[in-house]
C-alpha cells in the first residue's frame, strides 16, 4: 500500500493532493468528470480541486456553481494539468496531433488519470501513458462485484443511453407510439423490438412499455429472460444449450457459435419484419459488436420504421449502419449517432461524477491520507499503467513480466 497525502509531506513541505477536472475536448463529448456536488465531498476528504474553466457549461454547470463548492477556476490548461496530483477526465486525454493540445504531455509525470480511457479500441495510447510516467486507471474495467456497483460507469451511463435510444428513435417516427382510439380512428401501438437485453436494454423497453409501445427483446444470455418479462417485454431466443455458457464470470456476453448465429439470424428475421422500431444494443466487451440485422432484413420493415444502433461505435449490430450518422434505407432510418450518454449531458454527466467519487474516496485511509490498496480486487482490475509500465495483464507487451 502507497502512502502519499492529501496532505503529505515533500521535501519537508506540506502540499495538498490536487484533483483537476478539465473540459473535455474530443468531439461528441459533452459530459464533465464533477459536479459541484462532488466537488465539495472531495474537499472535504481533503484534496483541493481546480476546474478548467467552461468544463462544465456544457452539462449546465457554471464555473461560479464550482467556485461556490469550493473549487478553483482557471483557463490556464497547462498549469492545470501541470500542477495535477489526479487528473479526471470523462473520455482519454488528446495525445499528439489528436486536437487543439497534447494533454498528455502536459500531465505531470507520476499523476494519476482517472477516465473511461476506452483501452480495447484505444491500446496504442496505453504506452504513450506508460512513457509519460502516467497512473492511469480506466472505469470501463470496474468489476461487476456489489462493492463496486455505485462506480459502475458503464451501468449508470448505458442506463441513460438506453432512455434516449427510444426518445431517438421517436423523433423521427412519423407515428404514435401508444394505441389510440378515437372517433376519427384507431391507431394502432407501435411495435418495438430490443436486441441486447443488459442494462441499456432493459432501460429500452421500460421507456417503450411506458410509451405504450409492444415490446419484445432477445439476447444470448438466458438470465435476461426473467428481466424482461418482469419489464412487460415478450422475450424471444434461440433455444440452445449454447445458452447455458453465453455468459462470462463478470455478467458479459460470449462470441457465439456460427450455428447458433445462423439460427438467431432466423430468428430475428422473422421478428423484426413485423416491427417498426429496433433498439439494437448488443456488446461483447473487448470485440467488434455482433451483426444481428443485416441488409435483408433492413429491405423486410416497413417504410417509416427505425432503427437505433447504440453499438454504432462498436461497428454496429445493423449492417447498413454508418456509424456517427442518420442515414435512410428505402423509407428505413438508422441512426448511428455517437455517444448517445452526452445527449443527457446534465443527468450523465451527475451519476459519471458519482461514479468516480465512489472509486476515489477509498483510496482516503481514516488519517486521511492518500492510501491507494494496488492488490484490491477493483484497484487491480482497472490500473492500466504504473511506474512507467503497463501492467494490466490484458494490455502487458508480449515477453514482459
Ligand atoms: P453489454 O453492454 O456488454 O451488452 C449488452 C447486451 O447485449 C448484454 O445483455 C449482452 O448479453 C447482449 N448481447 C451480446 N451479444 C449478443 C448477441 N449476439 N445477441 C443478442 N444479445 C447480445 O452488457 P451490459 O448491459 O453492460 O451488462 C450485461 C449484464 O451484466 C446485465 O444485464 C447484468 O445482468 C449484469 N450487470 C451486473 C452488474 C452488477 O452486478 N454490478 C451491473 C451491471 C450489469
Amino acid at each position: 500500500m502507497d502512502c502519499v497525502g492529501p496532505k503529505f509531506v515533500i521535501s519537508n513541505e506540506t502540499t495538498t493532493m490536487k484533483i483537476v477536472i478539465t473540459k473535455e475536448r474530443r468531439a461528441h463529448e459533452r459530459r464533465v468528470a464533477a459536479t459541484p456536488d462532488t466537488v465539495k465531498k472531495f474537499i472535504s476528504l481533503g484534496f483541493e480541486v481546480s476546474v478548467e474553466q467552461d468544463a462544465g457549461l456544457n452539462s449546465r454547470i457554471s464555473n461560479e456553481a464550482y467556485e461556490s463548492a469550493g473549487a478553483s477556476v482557471s483557463a490556464d490548461i497547462a498549469s492545470l494539468l501541470g500542477s495535477a496530483d489526479i487528473v479526471l477526465k470523462v473520455q482519454r486525454p488528446l495525445l499528439a496531433g489528436e486536437g487543439e493540445i497534447n494533454e498528455l504531455a502536459l500531465m505531470k509525470r507520476g499523476a494519476m488519470l482517472i477516465a473511461m480511457l476506452s483501452p480495447y479500441s484505444e491500446p496504442a495510447a496505453i504506452q504513450q501513458y506508460a512513457n509519460a510516467g502516467i497512473t492511469a486507471l480506466t472505469l470501463e474495467f470496474v468489476p461487476r462485484i456489489t462493492r463496486a456497483q455505485s462506480m459502475d460507469v458503464l451501468s449508470s451511463q448505458s442506463n441513460l443511453a438506453g432512455y434516449r435510444a427510444v426518445l431517438e428513435a421517436i423523433n423521427v417516427y412519423d407515428r404514435a407510439m401508444p394505441m389510440m382510439m378515437t372517433a376519427a380512428g384507431t391507431i394502432a401501438p407501435a411495435r418495438v423490438m430490443v436486441l441486447g437485453a443488459g442494462v441499456a436494454g432493459l432501460q429500452a423497453i421500460a421507456t417503450a412499455k411506458r410509451l405504450g409501445a409492444i415490446v419484445s427483446a432477445t439476447d444470448v444470455r438466458a438470465a435476461s429472460k426473467e428481466q424482461v418479462e418482469s419489464l412487460g417485454g415478450k422475450f424471444v431466443m434461440v433455444e440452445s444449450d449454447e445458452v447455458k455458457n453465453a455468459e462470462t464470470a463478470g455478467g458479459y456476453a460470449k462470441e457465439m457459435s456460427d450455428d447458433y448465429k445462423r439460427r438467431q439470424a432466423e430468428l430475428v428475421a422473422e421478428t423484426l419484419k413485423k416491427q417498426d422500431i429496433a433498439i439494437c444494443t448488443a456488446l461483447i466487451p473487448g470485440r467488434k459488436a455482433p451483426i444481428l440485422i443485416n441488409d435483408e432484413m433492413v429491405h423486410s420493415m416497413r417504410p417509416g420504421s427505425v432503427i437505433v444502433d447504440l453499438a454504432a461505435e462498436q461497428g454496429g449490430n445493423c449492417t447498413l449502419t454508418k456509424p456517427g450518422e442518420v442515414v435512410e434505407v428505402n423509407g428505413v432510418t438508422i441512426i448511428g449517432l455517437f455517444n448517445i450518454p452526452s445527449r443527457l449531458s446534465a443527468d450523465a454527466s451527475a451519476l459519471y461524477a458519482k461514479n468516480i467519487l465512489n472509486f476515489v474516496s477509498p483510496m482516503i485511509d481514516a488519517d486521511k491520507r492518500f492510501a491507494v490498496n494496488w492488490q484490491d480486487e477493483i484497484i487491480a482490475a482497472t490500473v492500466l499503467t504504473r511506474d512507467n509500465e503497463i501492467v494490466h495483464p490484458n494490455f502487458k507487451p508480449a515477453g514482459a513480466a
